[in-house]
């Protein structure tokens, strides 16, 4: 039995679709917002119930917004009282609310903390709990590129929210890894209304050309709008498998037929003094020459 947030469109769908396929009984929870978080519509979430129902499995609605704490206690419920158990939770819902950061406003920082990191938090909250005590569970978190070398500028919100799952991640794997639970992150790439968009298009443009190219040079950004949200899918129903058991507390890279697996963050190099501490003095007599020596101008 699973849960995925914001399963009715984009990414999510194809994770609930694909977990329905495998076997899965499905709550299919999604608060229908446009790409901002704003507005709100049942359609979405009940239009995948009907489609995980034609194929002959089973699933049930969710239209409550992962930006509320109590959410993830009554998705819990919903799961427990309508199929009995709780074995999967997916975490996908997400909005876009983009700005340069002297320009952010507290709501557009707020909002997309809200359901990105918070929404994460209030639903592992309550699946935890379940988890615990049934000495299983797996937990897929949706991270992003935006925050790795490959970001795009006026995402500063968007960014330490996703930087911010991933360090959740590490952290549920450590206090949930011994009651036999697992959580990973995946950053995926994909066609959906959130990328494809002429927004995005023109982010994509701008930052080729910051680069000294064109976005047809730019072998990352032409295909997405290609590039199929079930392949995303087929790497977080992995990640709930049993055969995934010792995969815990990591994040990949994930777009059409390339997965990627993100290595720990470690130091590149150290200095040490002979002294207690460094002094401001003392660091700026070595620092170019050893930690600073691969940073170029950047
Ligand atoms: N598409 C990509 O290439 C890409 C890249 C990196 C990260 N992501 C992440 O993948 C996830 C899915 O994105 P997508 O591209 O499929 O977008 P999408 O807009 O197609 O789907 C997101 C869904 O989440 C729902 N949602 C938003 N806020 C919600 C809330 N508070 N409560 C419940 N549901 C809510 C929306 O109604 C929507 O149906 C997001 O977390 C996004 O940040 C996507």
């Amino acid at each position: 039995v699973a849960i995925v947030t914001g399963a009715g469109r984009g990414i999510g769908r194809a994770d609930a679709l694909l977990l329905a396929q495998e076997g899965a009984a499905v709550v299919v929870n999604d608060a229908g917002v446009n790409p901002d978080g704003t507005g709100h519509q049942d359609g979405p979430a009940e239009q995948v119930v009907k489609e995980i129902e034609a194929g002959g499995g089973r699933a049930v609605a969710n239209l409550d917004s992962v930006v509320d704490f109590a959410t993830g206690g009554r998705l819990v419920e919903q799961a427990l009282d309508v199929f009995g158990r709780l074995d999967i939770l997916v975490n996908n819902a997400g909005i876009l609310r983009d700005r340069m950061v002297f320009n952010m406003s507290e709501q557009e920082w707020d909002d997309v903390i809200g359901v990105h990191l918070k929404g994460t938090f209030n639903t592992t909250r309550a699946a935890a709990a379940v988890f615990r005590q049934q000495r299983s569970g797996r937990i897929v978190n949706t991270s992003s590129e935006a925050g790795t070398s490959y970001g795009v500028a006026g995402q500063s919100n968007y960014a330490a929210a996703k930087e911010g799952i991933v360090g959740f991640t590490r952290a549920m794997a450590r206090d949930l890894g011994r009651y036999g639970v697992t959580c990973n992150a995946v950053r995926p790439r994909a066609s959906t209304r959130l990328t494809v968009n002429p927004m995005m298009e023109e982010a994509r443009r701008r930052r080729a050309e910051a680069q000294g190219g064109t976005v047809e040079d730019d072998e990352s950004a032409e295909p997405i709008a290609t590039m199929d949200p079930a392949a995303i899918a087929s790497l977080v129903v992995y990640l709930c498998t049993d055969d995934a058991r010792n995969v815990n507390g990591r994040d990949f890279f994930v777009a059409g037929n390339q997965i990627g697996l993100y290595s720990l963050p470690s130091t590149e190099a150290d200095v040490f003094t002979t002294q207690p501490i460094w002094t401001v003095d003392g660091l700026a007599a070595v620092f170019q020459s050893t930690l600073g020596r691969t940073l170029g101008d950047s």
